[in-house]
């Protein structure tokens, strides 16, 4: 098995951020609007929004460090706290609609929702439904295999193993490829509706391995006994927000608040709030 490298498209997007920046910002109507010229947004047309002074934020809340719910009905991770901060500059405030994950995308797409914020990996594919913001985070697929499994590399995955996914994911498209495109075929992969239920289903024998991001991975194994991620990565990707391919004004707004985010530090004070150095 080939590493997959998921495309790059950080350098051409920051490039093109400056670009925006440097140009002057135009009047424009509503708090969003005038936040958006202040952050430094390229005038490109109003902001739509679902829902007036709001930001909803399609994600699947099953996917720790990034999201997850709380005791008391609401949600934390990195992501929710990244995207709160967006929307602070925004003069906004943020709701999350949470969802499975392989319908986050058609909730944007939709209007529904206004942007997707859920460890979401840059990909070509997605790149023709929706537009990405600048990435804010780098990630690995793993592999999650029980202790005692004869699984020792990536290739013993081939040796006609079941692998479990979340579907829709990253993982599952890698996985489900045909061998001629490093992948196990359709036949070797089963899709559950979050990683917890995956990671269920290898602790009950069902499947031999989980493909999943390398975060949840780690938490996932902390809080289940008998598991352990094999040394090596599966795909280097990057994460970033997906945005409605119609709403350009909002990709540059958040695109300009996420930038001032990443400069002032924030964001990895946030991502190291809930990820340890190793
Ligand atoms: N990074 C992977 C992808 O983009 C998995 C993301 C899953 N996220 C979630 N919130 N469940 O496909």
């Amino acid at each position: 098995m080939k590493k997959r490298l998921a495309k790059v498209t950080g350098i051409a997007l920051v490039a093109a951020m400056v670009i925006g920046l440097a140009a002057c910002g135009s009047s424009n109507d509503g708090a969003a609007n005038d936040a958006a010229a202040s952050a430094g947004a390229e005038a490109a047309g109003e902001i739509k929004l679902a829902e007036d002074g709001k930001l909803h934020m399609a994600t699947n809340a099953a996917f720790p460090p990034y999201e997850m719910t709380t005791d008391d009905g609401g949600y934390t991770g990195i992501d929710v706290e990244i995207a709160t901060a967006i929307a602070d500059k925004l003069g906004l405030e943020l709701v999350v609609d949470d969802m499975d994950f392989s319908a986050t995308i058609a909730a944007v797409q939709s209007g529904k929702s206004d942007m997707v914020m859920a460890g979401m990996t840059v990909l070509p594919e997605r790149e023709e439904n929706i537009n990405f913001t600048i990435p804010y985070q780098n990630a690995v697929q793993v592999v999650i295999v029980p202790e005692d499994s004869d699984i020792q590399t990536i290739d013993d995955l081939a040796n006609d193993k079941m692998i479990g996914c979340q579907e829709g994911t990253t993982g599952y498209v890698y996985c489900s490829a045909p061998p001629e495109e490093d992948g196990y075929g359709e036949d070797h992969v089963l899709s559950y509706t979050n990683g917890a239920m995956a990671v269920q289903a290898l602790i009950g024998g069902k499947i031999d391995a989980v493909v999943i991001d390398n975060q949840p991975a780690k938490e996932f194994v902390a809080v289940n006994e008998g598991l352990r991620i094999l040394d090596t990565d599966f795909a280097n990707e990057d994460y970033a927000i997906g945005i409605a391919k119609d709403n350009d004004a909002l990709l540059n707004a958040v695109n300009g608040a996420l930038e001032e985010l990443i400069a002032d530090g924030t964001v990895q004070s946030i991502i190291d709030k809930y990820i340890t150095a190793e």
